[in-house]
């Protein structure tokens, strides 16, 4: 399987990692020979139909930051969407940074694979959050997989998991934690007193912030999972601004140790329900599933068979991430032995 490797930050990085790491087993266990033919950053791209080492891929962008640096087969200010006619590929893996704006550069990569007739595998919210119905009904009429579980909960499996492990089971409403750096930074309040701001500075440095941390703090990350959760397992047509959403950047120290002396915790919950789309802090008993910490991610779905099941799991993180887009690289592999 051929794959074009769309920016290449810390989520790219992740998935190069991985490929490196897994190579003996895909091929070993699946018959998959996972193999990357082009890479893209802001400096450019990195292509090679052969297939790009991503050991020396790593090796480059660490070095000098810029992967069309690679020897030889790097192009300089060439812009993502002519490298898609470069190169010939089966499936986009799109993790450039998440625009709410206008979802760019994400949503015009992403049309033009899927009119080419390619899958596409992403990890970014924001095209998805803006315009979810018109890409799954784009991907659907030319007969493409489009794959997105690494765009919720990083490695929490949640979107695969309810559409094949529940199927049959009508999901009512998903309550959840979706954002692992405002709970990274809520729980390090609550452990250590530590403060809004040093702790911000600290999910930053862990990569697991946004690109603009704004968009964790004020819950609108969570608001765009919120979204996709929505549509994808609800069947709710809705988009961003359908959200009502508050974030956690007034929460003071204060109101943490007020809540924890009646062994309660303030954690952001995202609900999910035809009745409510909705993001805000709220106060959850210390003993509850909802009482996960760090950068975990946790979402109790309520179905109408199997009543509430609850999954938890990393919810951001570069080797996390690449997790769940492998999970979805290995089941369009699994489906179509392209
Ligand atoms: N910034 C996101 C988070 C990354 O903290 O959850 C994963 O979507």
């Amino acid at each position: 399987m051929r794959i074009c490797l769309m920016g290449f930050g810390a989520v790219g990085q992740g998935v190069a990692k991985v490929v490196s790491q897994k190579k003996d087993y895909l091929l070993k266990n699946y018959g998959m020979d996972l193999k990357i033919v082009a890479v893209t950053d802001s400096s450019g791209a990195a292509i090679s139909q052969e297939g790009l080492d991503p050991e020396l891929l790593l090796k480059v962008k660490l070095e000098s930051g810029k992967v069309s640096d690679y020897p030889e087969m790097g192009v300089k200010a060439i812009d993502g969407l002519d490298v898609l006619d470069k190169v010939e590929y089966d499936c986009l893996v799109e993790v450039t940074p998440t625009n709410i704006e206008h979802g760019e550069p994400a949503k015009s990569l992403t049309i033009k694979a899927i009119k080419n007739k390619k899958d596409v595998v992403t990890s970014n919210k924001g095209h998805l959050a803006l315009f979810f119905s018109e890409l799954m009904d784009l991907s659907q009429e030319n007969g493409v997989e489009f794959k997105f579980e690494a765009s919720v909960g990083g490695a929490m499996p949640i979107l695969n998991f309810a559409q094949e492990t529940l199927p049959g089971n009508e999901i009512k409403s998903i309550l959840g934690i979706l954002n692992g750096t405002t709970n990274f930074i809520l729980s390090r309040m609550t452990a250590e007193g530590s403060s809004y701001e040093h702790t911000l500075q600290e999910s930053q440095q862990l990569g697991i912030a946004e690109t603009d941390p704004t968009q964790d703090v004020e819950g609108i990350d969570a608001a765009c999972k919120t979204v996709i959760l929505a549509n994808a397992i609800l069947g709710i047509d809705c988009t961003l601004k359908d959200v009502q959403v508050t974030g956690i950047s007034r929460i003071t120290s204060e109101a943490i140790d007020l809540a924890k002396k009646d062994g309660y915790l303030i954690k952001l919950m995202a609900e999910v329900s035809p009745d409510s789309l909705n993001v805000s802090p709220r106060l959850v008993r210390e003993d509850s599933p909802y009482a996960v910490d760090g950068t975990l991610n946790m979402a109790t779905l309520k179905t109408d068979l199997a009543d509430d099941v609850t999954v938890v799991g990393k919810g951001a993180g570069s080797i996390e991430t690449a997790s769940a887009i492998l999970s979805d690289l290995v089941n369009i592999w699994k489906s179509k032995k392209i």
